[in-house]
């Protein structure tokens, strides 16, 4: 039996904040601590009590003065595209066409590939995420190389091949039936594989004929308990393109409607320029539109218009999209969130963005029984954050007065140096050792 006190000051969520200070939405304890047990949480609370349940010598790991929370969790990003960050001047289509179509052909060389998965997932860790959802390119190697990296390290990850059959370069169109194929050996090899999860990916309606948009719909059919992610009305020529390419469709989100797309377990990049009929369709199929602020400011696409969502009743999730996303921060991506909303005279409580962060984006992936939480029996995926990283953050504390205004200093001035440990199913991985990382390919 492997045990680990995990010590610091510990904030977790029990539900949505409402409001700015809503202390019935989590439970902080200002001396606490994690009991890990064989990668699982075993006990939570109060320092006292907690090592009390702990055996004689468990191994102690002091953080205080730091904040222990959940791992955090990234709902969308595109891991070919982690060398493609500040690819410069364009909108959505050009960007795509200039840069990313491009890019993404690299993909096809397991070696690269290899190399990429895994600065990737220790860029995500570094960024104290421990769960994310991503997007591979066309090619399955890409698929492998994300999964065994993740796996290398133990974390919870969600991922899948892009299909696309129109509106790119040849060399990354796979046609329906090929993608239909090699989706279903992807998934018989990798869905349920240790901390392994599948997403079924058509990248969005331009890229798929109907053709591809049936094989989704089979495939979605044939495995409900897979993911499905794609890209919804993100922009204005984007939003023009698809509808022109499916006629029939009342509008963007009709589209993927008609091909029976639209559950509870599928994520929506974007949903910048919805109407109300298309938030309504997704609040009625539990689909979840996923908010990515650096994408959306640095690709000048658009506001995401948080407070819609809630009135409609609308699932929402947070997340990079890095290469889009300037950033593998969820910090950095919680400080833009706010600016979006505040241009909109929307506000983002701190409470609202760590809880988003981390419970509110598990719940979004209906994952929320075993991540995005400390309770007793969850994973234990676990970020250790300093308030004081930086200088001028340091200075900045020395006035804060409250959590509130603690969490809302790391949110607007913090990133990957506030984060001092992060612990994957109980491992240190920060500071510890990480999973192996494949050479660059010469
Ligand atoms: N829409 C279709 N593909 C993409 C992509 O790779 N990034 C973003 N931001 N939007 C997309
Ligand atoms: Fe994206």
């Amino acid at each position: 039996m492997s045990e680990l006190l995990i010590r610091g000051r510990v904030l977790t969520f029990v539900k949505e904040p409402e409001g700015i200070d809503d202390t019935a939405s989590y439970r902080f304890f200002e001396d606490g601590a994690v009991l890990v047990r064989n990668g699982k949480v075993a006990g939570v609370g109060a320092h006292a009590e907690v090592a009390k349940q702990a055996g004689d010598g468990v191994k102690v790991a002091d953080h205080r003065p730091h904040l222990v929370l959940p791992g955090l969790i990234d709902t969308h990003l595109h891991f070919p595209q982690t060398q493609a960050i500040a690819s410069y001047g364009a909108q959505l289509l050009e960007w795509l066409n200039t840069y990313i179509f491009v890019e993404e052909q690299k993909f096809k060389a397991p070696e690269h590939a290899a190399f990429i998965a895994g600065r990737f997932m220790d860029e995500l860790l570094a960024n104290g995420t421990t769960t994310a959802v991503a997007y591979c390119s066309v090619h399955p190697e890409s698929v492998d190389a994300f999964f065994n990296a993740a796996e290398a390290r133990n974390m919870r990850m969600v991922g899948g091949k892009v299909m696309m059959d129109r509106n790119a370069p040849e060399a990354l169109t796979d046609m329906p039936e090929k993608g239909y194929e090699e989706t279903k050996r992807l998934i018989a090899k990798w869905h349920g594989r240790g901390r392994a999860h599948y997403a079924i990916s058509p990248r969005f309606a331009i890229t798929s004929t109907p053709g591809q948009m049936e094989m989704s719909r089979a495939l979605v059919a044939e495995h409900p308990d897979c993911y499905v992610q794609t890209h919804l009305s993100e922009n204005k020529d984007e939003i023009a393109f698809a509808t022109s390419l499916y006629p029939q469709a009342k509008d963007y989100t009709d589209i993927y409607a008609r091909y029976d797309l639209l559950g509870r377990k599928t994520l929506l990049g974007h949903c910048i320029h919805l109407s109300d009929r298309e938030i309504s369709v997704l609040a009625e199929t539990g689909a979840v539109g996923v908010f990515c602020p650096t994408s959306n400011l640095f690709l000048g696409s658009g506001l995401f218009d948080r407070d819609r969502f809630d009135r409609l009743g609308a699932r929402y999730s947070v997340a990079t999209d890095v290469g889009a996303g300037t950033s593998f921060s969820m910090l950095e991506t919680m400080d833009e969130a706010y600016k979006v909303l505040h241009l909109q005279g929307q506000r983002l409580s701190p409470l609202n963005s760590f809880y988003m962060m981390t419970l509110g984006n598990a719940r979004a992936l209906d994952l929320e029984h075993c991540i995005g939480s400390l309770h007793v029996g969850a994973d234990a995926d676990i970020v250790v954050l300093d308030s004081r990283a930086k200088p001028a953050m340091e200075l900045r504390m020395q006035v804060a007065s409250s959590l509130t205004e603690e969490l809302f200093i790391l949110q607007t001035m913090g990133d990957d140096r506030s984060v001092a440990e992060v612990y994957v199913a109980g491992k240190p991985m920060k500071c510890g050792p990480r999973g192996a990382s494949a050479p660059a390919p010469s």
